[in-house]
């Protein structure tokens, strides 16, 4: 094939005239035998013939197509998918897709359209997914919209559409998603957008529109799945025209850079007649937030105020029905700053990013007795005396995120509060423990995923996962070990019911026999980036089905005893050791070859060692060790050269005495 391709090349080059066809159809890649192929990016200019009838999927993007007709597609008649992403496409004329019954779903995305026919469309029964975005389209009337009337897809992004006029045979039956994003639409009128009011659970998106008028009440008793009007500088002017809408997502959210007016006291008044379930604010500012800023968000569910300059949040009205609270990127200084008693219910909460120090006085949380997930990473929270009296009354927490902070002291029982805890990350934080007869975690017996990865913590001390009797999932990269050793007696071993150890990034050396003999139910081991210079698999109490990476070590040789072990679904990395290709390797490269399906990155399994064949890859090497023929018969020879020697030899020296005597 690779040969044949070469040999069209060849007579390409050497211009030799012959039917071109052929070889572009071997172009095209076949993903799944006559039913799906791509023929993305392949300069083509027709469709090749060889397509066959049966094709449904057929990715042509990135090709020359200039125009559309009835008999572009007409012999492909099980069309179901049809990418023609930056074909160059500019018109498509009268019954382009008439014999394609099937089709689902056409994509036109980037082509710049002149004319769409109005019959255009005719000929799919089920059309589902129209994707016009980035076509250039100036107006709605431009696409004819009678047989759409299946379409639950319509995505019309990037025009440059003015007005919003959805005329009466706009295809609503169906209709999940309508994208306008990046579009020129200032102004929303009634009539405009009348044919909306039939949709059901509509996804809307108007994002990035310079929006400046809706008329008042255009969307009143409307109902959406999801309205997005997003990166509208004044959303006054938004939330005046969707008075009396019903929808469970609004997104007011805008991006970095994109100037707004901060939100004021009476902006999101507009919300108390409007029925919304989660709203983002995202970007947005805050002139002096107060309780009447916030009175008609009483009933939200999920609130998203990532990076909106909150420095407090106090006397906010009592907000029942929150679950799940976002305060990413803000710049609170203590965490009491936010008055937590106004959300009883919430279950989530995440303060990451917080631009400031946050200090993580006592009780602040108390009140949220429902909350199950805190994320307060990378908020530089340094704690001289962690966690039981800051996370107090958080009795359903399951999911606790501390890392990427600054330093925690864990004196006693760091957790006493929260002993449901299931996943507990402290990577990146520095973690001192300042108790030699307790481990900060010994209550946490439901704990099943602990991070302690670059957390500078004390290894040497043996009860930090004293009463972890849940813990699958430990990761310990990044942390060292005295003598960069992992004794017989460590820490690891209390923790009996571990399948998942990360140790990267250890510096490791060397693991004592015994380091892992309480841990039976390992499955992935990962010791990739440490200083080993043996491959000690008989340190595992099983290798059946095992995992294990020694990626990045000092691996020369490995002893064939060490893999024979190796069974049932085991997969090892070796990758980036200097291994030996030399016969005292040979155990290593004879188990290699014949276990080829065991080894992940066998690309960059190289040799190192001898000089001569250094990168080469491992699998490719063929080495003989024992004694060659050649090699017997010449020693055969020299043995015999010197039993006749020696027998001469002797029988002169026999000769001589004889004749002496
Ligand atoms: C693919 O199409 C060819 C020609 O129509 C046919 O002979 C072959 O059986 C088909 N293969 C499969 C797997 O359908
Ligand atoms: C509404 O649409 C959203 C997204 O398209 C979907 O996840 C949800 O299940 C739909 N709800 C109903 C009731 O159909
Ligand atoms: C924002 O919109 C509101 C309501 O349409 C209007 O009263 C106000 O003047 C607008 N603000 C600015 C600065 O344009
Ligand atoms: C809510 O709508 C009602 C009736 O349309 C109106 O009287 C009231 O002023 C509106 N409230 C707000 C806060 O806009
Ligand atoms: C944190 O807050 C507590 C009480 O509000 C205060 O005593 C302590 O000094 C603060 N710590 C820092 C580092 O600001
Ligand atoms: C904790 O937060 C960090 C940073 O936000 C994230 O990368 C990590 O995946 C989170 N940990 C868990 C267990 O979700
Ligand atoms: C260590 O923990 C025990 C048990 O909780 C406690 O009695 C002791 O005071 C703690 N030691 C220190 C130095 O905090
Ligand atoms: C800590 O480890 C857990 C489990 O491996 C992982 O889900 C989480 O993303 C890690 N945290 C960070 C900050 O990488
Ligand atoms: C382990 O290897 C790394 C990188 O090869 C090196 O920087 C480090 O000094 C080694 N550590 C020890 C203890 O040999
Ligand atoms: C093997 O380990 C190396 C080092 O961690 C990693 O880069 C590589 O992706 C691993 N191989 C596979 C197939 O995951
Ligand atoms: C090993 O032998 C195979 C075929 O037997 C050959 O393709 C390969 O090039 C040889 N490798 C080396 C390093 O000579």
């Amino acid at each position: 094939m690779v040969c044949c391709t070469y040999c069209w090349l060849l007579m390409g080059l050497l211009g030799l005239s012959y039917e071109v066809s052929k070889p572009l159809n071997q172009m095209c890649t076949e993903l799944f035998i006559n039913r799906s192929y791509s023929c993305e990016g392949l300069g083509l200019t027709e469709l090749p013939e060889e397509l066959p009838f049966m094709t449904e999927v057929l990715d042509f993007s990135f090709n020359f197509l200039h125009l559309l007709q009835q008999s572009t597609f007409s012999r492909l008649k099980a069309l179901v998918h049809l990418d023609l992403t930056r074909c160059q496409i500019n018109w498509v004329y009268e019954g382009t897709f008439e014999s394609n019954i099937f089709l689902e779903i056409i994509v036109f995305t980037g082509n710049n359209l002149l004319f769409l026919a109005s019959t255009a469309f005719t000929g799919p029964q089920c059309l589902k997914h129209l994707d016009l975005t980035q076509t250039g389209i100036t107006k709605l009337a431009f696409i004819p919209m009678q047989d759409l009337h299946n379409i639950e897809t319509l995505l019309l992004g990037s025009n440059h559409i003015q007005t919003l006029e959805l005329l009466s045979d706009f295809p609503i039956r169906k209709l999940k998603h309508l994208d306008l994003q990046m579009n020129n639409i200032q102004t929303i009128s009634t009539r405009g957008i009348k044919a909306l009011k039939q949709a059901n659970n509509l996804t809307l998106n108007l994002r990035d529109n310079k929006i400046m008028h809706i008329e008042p009440k255009a969307f009143s008793s409307f109902s959406f799945y999801s309205l997005d009007f997003g990166s509208c500088s004044n959303i006054s002017v938004i939330l005046d025209g969707l008075q009396g809408v019903s929808t469970a997502i609004l997104w007011l959210g805008t991006f970095l850079g994109i100037d707004s007016l901060p939100i004021q006291e009476s902006t999101l008044q507009g919300i108390c007649n409007i029925s919304v379930d989660y709203l983002t604010l995202q970007y947005h500012s805050f002139l002096e937030p107060s309780g009447d800023t916030f009175q008609c968000l009483s009933k939200l569910k999920r609130l998203d105020l990532t990076h909106t300059s909150l420095s407090e949040l106090r006397s906010l009205p009592q907000m029942n029905l929150l679950k799940e609270l976002n305060l990413n990127w803000n710049e609170f200084l203590n965490l009491c700053d936010i008055d937590f008693s106004a959300f009883p219910s919430l279950s989530h909460l995440y303060i990451q990013q917080n631009y400031y120090p946050m200090n993580l006085s006592f009780g602040c949380l108390e009140s949220l007795s429902k909350l199950q997930h805190l994320d307060l990473s990378g908020s530089h929270i340094e704690s001289l005396d962690c966690c039981s009296n800051q996370l107090q009354g958080l009795i359903g927490l399951q999911h606790l995120n501390l890392s990427h902070n600054r330093k925690l002291l864990f004196h006693n029982a760091a957790f006493n509060e929260c002993s449901n805890l299931k996943v507990l990350d402290l990577s990146f934080t520095c973690i001192i423990i300042n108790n030699n007869s307790q481990s900060p975690f010994h209550n946490l017996h439901s704990l099943q995923i602990l991070n302690l990865s670059f957390s500078h913590i004390d290894t040497s001390k043996q009860n930090i996962l004293q009463g972890l009797s849940s813990l699958i999932v430990l990761n310990m990269n990044g942390n060292t070990f005295k003598s960069g050793t992992i004794f017989s007696d460590n820490f690891l071993q209390k923790a009996p019911n571990l399948e998942v150890l990360t140790l990267a990034s250890c510096q490791l050396m060397v693991i004592e026999a015994k380091a892992f003999s309480a841990l039976s139910k390992l499955k992935y081991v990962d010791l990739n980036r440490n200083n080993l210079t043996a491959f000690c698999s008989d340190v595992f109490s099983s290798l059946r089905n095992i995992y294990l990476n020694f990626a990045n070590n000092r691996i020369h040789i490995i002893p064939h005893d060490l893999l024979t072990g190796l069974s049932g679904q085991s997969i090892i990395n070796l990758s980036y050791n200097p291994l030996e290709c030399t016969c005292s390797n040979i155990g290593l490269l004879t188990w290699y070859k014949q276990n080829i399906d065991k080894i992940e990155d066998s690309e960059q399994t190289l040799c190192a060692e001898p000089k001569s064949l250094a990168g080469t890859k491992l699998f490719s090497i063929n080495l003989s060790c024992g004694y060659s023929a050649a090699q017997i018969a010449l020693i055969t020879l020299v043995v015999i050269i010197i039993i006749v020697v020696t027998f001469i030899l002797i029988m002169n020296v026999l000769k001589y005495k004889n004749v002496r005597m």
